[in-house]
């Protein structure tokens, strides 16, 4: 039976033609107007989620949870947690959450504990990690690392990218401030301004990739090693072994690149890409904020864990944060969702959510293969709320579209410095966040005097969203809220009854790249009537050929 079908799923619709005809400006002028944060906003921890300016009732959650229930929201939760087979695509569990259990715990895999595999490959990162931090991990001219360059994309890259700006204020062993840098994109434009500004005889390449043969990865990593080899008359196996880290699930492919094998980190093929930053895809973390900082962000996505396992539904915060998502999907027609962090050190929040929840819930065939007939995943995007109000918040408040909106704040920054300014900036930045999601939730009629202006000066409100308050930005609390989105992501896959494990909607196109790169390299014959592509193709190819030849 379809989700469609089911009778929750069917009061929820007639639910929402009432809803639809409700303002939220009503809902808080109404009966439960007062009490409306107090019954409508759950914490855990760090973390506070306040869903009272959603279009949402307490008939809307019962009915929601009638829902979960009516999915087995909880026997997936426990097929998740145990190594169930659950990525069915690709025959493996989906296991991130093993990745901050903590020491001497047990999770069987095939008989085998798998928490003890975690525990010694994080063991073996923190021996890297100290080598790196003590000036012992030397370049070829003998030289200590100073530079860390993260080689990946895609899960390889930006987990680790949100994470070391999110945590610039945690900090590292004493003394052990290492330069982190990142480079994804393939066609070698980071890489080429980046190598400008470096050493070679101080700088080490971590070339991280799950499967070790994605094009992007690897071209930085050969460009990467070009370089070192221009720049010294070393042998490449000195280069290799010196100069490059690998992380990787693939030994093999590692090896064949020519990484030593005690500069390779491993992780295993039951963590997603896009799930991997707790692993050794983590290792420019730990670099950054030194391997304490990066357990606390482990034991902060674990604490989220435990809450998700067992905390009631009505306490349960990726729980909630899940099925209103769907209530604004499937029964309020939003399909644009803004994610709007008012603190800079988050500006990579929205990138990687992009991908988290996108690559994983951005599927249209359920998991018995059958196209489905109701909408999953909406477009997400974002950036840094205040510099977003002067771009895009137009469209928010004026435009046509509904568009759910995440905000997210810590309420406390810069406590320690002795500068009241920067205090006030932040104090600053709260005040506009609470600003913009009344304004979006309550419309200019909130607003003293407003209603008298012209239509173009007008605000209709409900827009809904959802704050996400973070007592402070640590590692810990980093960690809770990372994971916080990842059980979302899980709860809407299974209202949805789609794998959020597999990404087949990326293969084909990495595949036509290949073939396409012949004719361009002139491996191919050059001359449209040889080649098979479509008129469009063949007439952008030409140009270029045409162009390159000038
Ligand atoms: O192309 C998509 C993807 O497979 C992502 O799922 C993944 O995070 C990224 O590419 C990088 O893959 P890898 O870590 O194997 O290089």
């Amino acid at each position: 039976m379809s989700v469609h079908d089911t009778p929750a799923w069917k009061a929820l619709d007639d639910h929402a033609a009432t809803m639809k005809q409700t303002h939220l400006r009503d809902l808080f002028l109404g009966t439960e107007s007062t009490s409306r944060f107090d019954t409508l906003s759950v914490s855990h921890q760090h973390l506070l989620l306040d869903f009272s300016k959603q279009r949402i009732t307490q008939t809307t959650l019962s009915l929601l949870k009638a829902l979960a229930t009516d999915c087995q929201l909880d026997d997936w939760k426990a097929r998740l947690f145990s190594g169930d087979t659950i990525n069915t695509s690709e025959n493996r569990p989906a296991l991130h959450t093993a990745l901050r259990l903590p020491a001497n715990s047990e999770l069987l895999l095939d008989e085998h504990n798998i928490a003890e595999d975690v525990h010694v490959n994080l063991t073996h990162m923190g021996s890297m990690v100290e080598r790196i931090h003590a000036g012992q991990w030397r370049g070829y001219s003998g030289l200590p690392i100073d530079t860390i360059v993260n080689i990946g994309v895609g899960g390889s890259d930006l987990g680790p990218l949100m994470a070391c700006k999110a945590l610039t204020d945690a900090q590292p062993p004493a003394g052990h401030q290492l330069k982190v840098h990142f480079v994804s994109s393939m066609d070698g434009s980071q890489i080429a301004d980046l190598l400008d500004q470096l050493s070679p005889q101080t700088t080490l390449f971590i070339i991280s990739s799950k499967s070790f043969t994605t094009i992007d990865t690897l071209s930085n990593a050969n460009t990467a090693r070009q370089w070192l080899k221009s720049a010294s008359d070393v042998k490449t196996e000195l280069l290799n072994r010196r100069h490059f880290i690998g992380v990787s699930a693939s030994q093999e492919k590692m090896n064949q690149w020519g990484i030593p094998e005690n500069s390779q980190l491993n992780f295993w093929d039951w963590t997603g890409g896009r799930y991997s930053m707790w692993s050794a895809i983590g290792l420019p973390i730990a670099l950054r904020i030194g391997m304490p900082g990066f357990k606390a962000m482990l034991s902060g996505a674990h604490a989220m864990d435990e809450h998700f396992k067992t905390a009631p539904f009505e306490e349960n915060l990726p729980v909630q944060l899940g099925m209103i998502g769907v209530w604004n999907i499937n029964f309020l027609d939003i399909h644009a969702h803004a994610i709007l962090p008012y603190d800079g050190r988050l500006s990579h929040l929205p990138a990687y959510l992009e991908q988290l929840e996108m690559e994983s819930n951005g599927k249209s065939v359920s998991r018995q293969g059958k196209t489905i007939d109701y909408h999953t995943c909406p477009i997400l995007w974002g950036e840094i709320g205040p510099n977003a109000q002067h771009a895009f918040y137009q469209l928010l408040h004026q435009g046509t579209e509904s568009v759910m909106c995440d905000f997210i704040a810590p309420a406390r920054r810069y406590e320690e410095l002795d500068n009241s300014e920067l205090q006030q900036q932040h104090q600053l930045s709260l005040a506009n966040c609470l600003a913009q999601s009344r304004l979006l939730a309550l419309g200019d009629a909130a607003i003293a005097g407003n209603d008298a202006a012209p239509i173009h000066k007008r605000y209709r409100g409900n827009q809904p969203s959802t704050t996400v308050l973070i007592d402070e930005l640590t590692p810990y609390s980093f960690g809770q809220l990372i994971a916080l989105y990842e059980h979302k992501v899980f709860v809407q896959s299974v209202i949805w009854d789609i794998n959020p494990f597999d990404q087949w909607g990326v293969e084909l196109g990495k595949k036509m790249a290949t073939d396409l790169l012949k004719p361009l390299l002139k491996e191919q014959p050059t001359t449209v009537k040889e080649r098979p592509f479509d008129s469009s193709t063949e007439g952008l190819l030409s140009a270029i050929l045409q162009k390159q030849e000038l």
